[in-house]
């Protein structure tokens, strides 16, 4: 892998590893970094579609953004076939389960919008059937680029490929809501190269999406996270010292490890715009640890970088092991050495009563994370499920040095502006 190239005045930098022994140290249901329970008996945002992953609108600094008092969200969404033949099981019955489960293949971008930070209202698509190029609109991020309300949305175009792409629009408000218009054409800007980031001709379960567009607060450049995995035939990783760590006696097995893989990506756009993008090392690599780090971002805090990505509890590697939950690592600068949070790198987990109730976690600057509620056991073996397919109640978290704390739990979807935009 290239960890040398001087690219537009970037630092040259060597990618920081979560190693296999940062991992032996993830302490499931510690309180401090545990989601508190959410409840059976959850309200659903709407009983017409699932939604998932959810991207508040925001600047290139990170904060969280309203227009004319409105803030709005975007979320990964799918419709709900409670009527669909193809859906009911051997007794007739809707299996939300695994129309949940079937969802990634028809997720399209919608955008909510609320007076509240709680409470949104339904907007739609923001793009036309047959803008986009691919099937799936996976996960991006709205960046509200000025008080003209102008708006681009990063995203990933998936199947056929992973291409990160961005799509111009505008927000438009009234005194009764907000729409979306423009969103009419998609400009692909990047995708794996192989080199650096594993290609689908390398791994068919490759990973690349998500990008997360920011400016940087030292150096004022722009530039972009992403998910990737490491280039390289699948299998063909090592899972070296340096990937375990210093590990106790006992503990040098790594098993089948070598096929995971994950890596957090970042780019730098060589204009001011964002049209042209020029892909750097990872920041950060799990390899022989976990094979996914979804939906990287950062929060910029007391001079510092921290780092947040999304992973799985069957994602691990052999040998190691969390909850599905938000991981986070921090820096002094941009390219790192990163160091994992609490130790393990583990911030906010699923209890093990619940593994499954929550995920996709974001965490936003003023230490509120939002995420989904993916399905919660409705009797005490765990046996019974109910679908979310909405979201989870807001967390509070408290970040100081290395470490963090729960200190707080909010409404469902509670996603407050940390800046009101005035459009012109
Ligand atoms: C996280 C995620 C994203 C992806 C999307 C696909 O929940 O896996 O990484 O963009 O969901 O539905």
């Amino acid at each position: 892998m290239k960890t040398t190239t001087e690219k537009f005045g970037v630092t040259p930098h060597q990618p920081s590893l979560w190693t296999r022994a940062d991992a032996l140290k993830v302490r499931a249901d510690d309180p401090t970094t545990t989601q508190p329970l959410v409840s059976a008996d959850f309200p659903v945002l709407n009983n017409d579609v699932f939604i998932w992953d959810t991207m508040p609108l925001r600047d290139l600094d990170g904060n969280v953004t309203s227009v004319d008092g409105w803030s709005v969200i975007f979320t990964l969404t799918a419709d709900r076939h409670p009527n669909d033949p193809a859906y009911l099981d051997e007794n007739g019955n809707y299996d939300i389960l695994r129309d949940w489960n079937d969802r990634h293949g028809r997720a399209k971008m919608y955008y909510w919008f609320s007076r509240t930070g709680k409470h949104w209202e339904f907007g739609g698509r923001v793009m036309a059937e047959g803008v986009s190029p691919t099937a799936r609109e996976w996960a991006g991020t709205p960046i509200l680029l000025n008080d003209r309300g102008e708006v681009d949305l990063y995203y990933t175009a998936v199947t056929p490929g992973a291409t990160i792409v961005k799509v111009r629009g505008r927000v438009v408000t009234t005194e009764h809501g907000v729409s979306m218009v423009g969103f009419e054409k998609v400009k692909p800007l990047f995708e794996a190269d192989g080199n650096m980031y594993q290609t689908e001709a390398q791994n068919a379960f490759w990973g690349f999406r998500d990008p997360w567009p920011f400016r940087d607060p030292n150096d004022g450049k722009l530039y972009m996270l992403f998910e990737g995995n490491v280039a390289g035939e699948r299998g063909s990783h090592k899972v070296g010292e340096a990937e375990i760590g210093d590990v106790p006696p006992g503990y040098e097995d790594v098993g089948n490890s070598r096929f995971q893989t994950a890596c957090v990506g970042i780019a730098v756009a060589r204009d001011a715009d964002g049209d042209d993008w020029e892909m750097l090392p990872p920041l950060l690599t799990a390899v022989g640890v976990n094979d996914q780090t979804e939906r990287p971002h950062f929060v910029f805090q007391d001079g510092k970088y921290y780092l947040f990505t999304i992973s799985h509890t069957f994602t691990y590697g052999d040998g190691v092991t969390g909850p599905d939950g938000v991981y986070g690592f921090v820096a002094d600068s941009l390219f790192g050495p990163y160091v994992p949070l609490n130790g393990s790198g583990l911030v906010l987990g699923n209890p093990s009563s619940q593994p499954f109730q929550t995920y996709s976690h974001y965490v936003m600057p003023n230490g509120l994370v939002t995420s989904f509620i993916d399905s919660v056991p409705t009797d005490e073996t765990g046996t019974q499920i109910r679908v979310g397919g909405t979201e989870a109640p807001t967390v509070g978290l408290k970040i100081k040095g290395q470490q963090t704390f729960v200190v707080g739990e909010y409404d469902y979807g509670y996603i407050p502006p940390m800046l009101d935009v005035t459009l012109k």
